[in-house]
């Protein structure tokens, strides 16, 4: 490779590496939110997601009776005497029998994690109904033994917050909580609540340490939440309204979750703003323009008349974020303990939606908003999903910044179009790659990545930011396996190899391109020694990066799409390889000189190959 370190041609944006963050495989809870309890205020309820049915939720969810020593009792969830109108189930306990104890047990995310020694930070709100006066355990067990306990004072007929912490006195992956009660009477219980006290920055309410960390070792310079198809939603009640999402969390209104589960929103926009400054990131929150998804229906677009309170929803945000601690929004952020403004810079308006006359309409009135209100607010439009890329030419009349363009392709396509901004028009709207993946954690996936974002960092004066997508993914919990950069359960976490390519880029991230040609010999390895004058044989391309490359003598081009027949249909196609050193091609039946290489995809099970390369760029 030569490398002309005098010849810089684009200036690479300070924002291309970034991440793409979305609620799907459980990335929040049970994920990056430190939260144990599943379901800790009752309002699961089944649900009909994108990929899954979910009929198994109930209020009762991940909860258990206990009843021990010939105890019983009777459960409910109620809603009439709510904690608050957003979060509105609780759970009664009505004692028969005390026996040795009876109430209810947490199983978490399929097992609880506790490390021996380690702090955890109980906390729920309580109040008795009749006339029960005893104290309330708190306990983690583990196959029926207890290995922490803690009794709290007694409750008294007014909903309370109480908390305390408990130590473990093992290390255990299958821990309940459990919560039980002796004597008679009822107990009402919501918001039950159970975090290690090592989370990221030891934030209250906070994250799992060792995933951020594995953000944090990407560097990313920008961070886009919260999805996704889950920002619009499956019709317009499921979009994700950054507003139902600050504010004390047992004031917080949970949703479902499109990909077919429930969200707390525990981990919400201030959490994801802080998490922003944790990992020295942009952050780019993703705002639904009043258009439901359009990959599943109910299609849905909020009433013009009503469309102020989306549009509210996005100014809003920037005071929110920006705003003097005076103000409505910044006043909030304040409250929850920052009142130092976030720096919001990046707004994203929506995500693939469809090219519909309604969303036409709708989304002009977002830009002017933030136009009048925030003139400095870089505005993100969407592009779509897929290549085609087909709302781009309307997020460029409109004057976005930048516009998103998804696309999940196979490696093939990542090595083939490589090139893709190569001939993009400089002067529209630059483009954000705000989701990609190659379908795979394998590493030809990974290299074939790396591959395309070469060519994005040969275009970065077009393309301004990137990420990979979907960025986590729960054993055993997931809605999409094909491929997500990082994977984890309850207390490992798997780098993927596509992830160590996002690190190699990011981390390594040069200020300008320079200009570089790279000369290269397809060769066999030394292990494999192919005949003379042979460099492979018989194998299918397709599965080798040299999969893009055909040869041709200049006008004509000498490979067909398709060798494994042994017959040759010649494509004539224009290449930006040449031939330096000879060579020749060579299918079962013919054998073939060869002067340059194109880019185009062959396989041959017969093909005999050996080529030398120069390649220009
Ligand atoms: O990354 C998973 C999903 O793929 C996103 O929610 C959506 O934007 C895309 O279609």
């Amino acid at each position: 490779i030569t490398v002309h370190v005098d010849q810089p041609t684009v200036e690479l944006s300070e924002s291309l590496y970034g991440l793409f963050y979305e609620d799907i495989n459980y990335a929040a809870d049970g994920g990056l939110y430190a939260e144990l309890v599943q379901n800790r205020s009752f309002e699961y309820y089944p649900v009909q997601g994108r990929n899954n049915r979910r009929d198994s939720f109930r209020p009762l969810y991940a909860w258990d009776k206990v009843e021990t020593g010939g105890g019983q009792c009777d459960l409910s969830v109620e809603h009439s005497e709510s904690l608050n109108t957003h979060n509105t189930n609780y759970v009664q306990i009505r004692i028969q029998k005390p026996g040795d104890g009876v109430g209810i047990a947490n199983r978490g995310f399929d097992g609880i994690y506790v490390v021996e020694g380690d702090r955890y930070d109980f906390s729920f709100y309580a109040k008795r109904t009749r006339d029960f006066d005893s104290p309330v355990t708190i306990s983690l067990e583990s196959e029926s033994a207890p290995i922490a306990k803690a009794i709290l004072p007694k409750l008294t007929d007014q909903w309370a917050r109480y908390e305390v912490s408990l130590s473990p006195s093992a290390t255990v992956n299958d821990a309940r909580l459990l919560l039980t009660l002796g004597g008679t009477g009822d107990v009402c219980m919501d918001m039950i609540s159970l975090f290690p006290r090592k989370t990221y920055n030891g934030r209250k309410n906070g994250l799992r340490a060792d995933l951020v960390q594995a953000l944090v070792d990407l560097k990313p310079a920008v961070f886009r939440f919260p999805g996704g198809c889950i920002a619009h939603g499956q019709g317009l009640d499921n979009a994700y309204r950054w507003k139902d999402t600050v504010g004390d969390v047992a004031m917080r209104k949970p949703n479902w979750n499109l990909w077919g589960y429930h969200q707390t929103y525990g981990l919400g926009y201030y959490e994801y703003f802080q998490l922003c400054e944790d990992i020295g990131a942009e952050p780019l929150p993703i705002l639904p323009v009043g258009v439901s998804c359009g990959f599943r229906k109910p299609f849905q677009n909020a009433e013009m008349g009503k469309l102020q309170e989306w549009v509210d929803d996005a100014t809003d945000l920037v005071e929110f974020a920006n705003g003097p601690v005076d103000s409505t929004w910044g006043k909030i952020r304040a409250e929850m303990g920052h009142p130092e403004p976030f720096h919001l810079k990046y707004i994203g308006l929506g995500n693939e939606d469809h090219h519909t006359a309604e969303f036409e309409e709708r989304f002009p009135h977002f830009v002017r908003a933030l136009r009048e209100q925030a003139p400095e607010i870089k505005i993100v439009g969407t592009s779509g999903l897929g290549h085609e890329i087909p709302i781009y030419e309307f997020m460029n009349r409109q004057g976005c910044e930048l516009s998103d363009e998804h696309y999940y392709e196979s490696p093939e396509w990542f090595i083939d179009n490589a090139d893709r901004f190569d001939d993009f028009d400089r002067s529209k709207t630059k483009i954000f790659v705000g989701e990609y993946a190659s379908r795979g954690n394998r590493l030809y996936n990974a290299v074939a990545e790396a591959v395309y974002l070469t060519g994005i960092e040969r275009n970065a004066d077009i393309v301004q930011m990137t990420a990979y997508a979907p960025l986590f993914a729960r054993y055993g919990f997931t809605q999409w396996q094909a491929a997500d950069l990082i994977w984890f359960d309850e207390k490992s976490v798997v780098r993927t190899p596509n992830y160590y390519v996002q690190q190699l880029f990011s981390v390594n991230k040069g200020d300008h391109y320079l200009k570089n040609e790279s000369e290269f010999t397809l060769a066999p390895s030394e292990d494999n020694p192919p005949a003379i004058g042979q460099v492979g044989v018989g194998t299918w391309a397709t599965e080798s990066i040299y999969d893009d490359i055909q040869v041709s003598d200049g006008n004509k081009s000498l490979l067909s799409d398709d060798f494994s027949n042994g017959s040759a249909n010649w494509v004539v196609e224009e290449g930006d390889f040449s031939i330096v050193d000879g060579g020749y091609l060579q299918s079962d039946s013919a054998a073939v000189p060869a002067t340059s290489l194109s880019q185009t995809r062959f396989h041959s099970p017969n093909l005999v190959y050996s080529l030398r390369a120069k390649k220009i760029r």
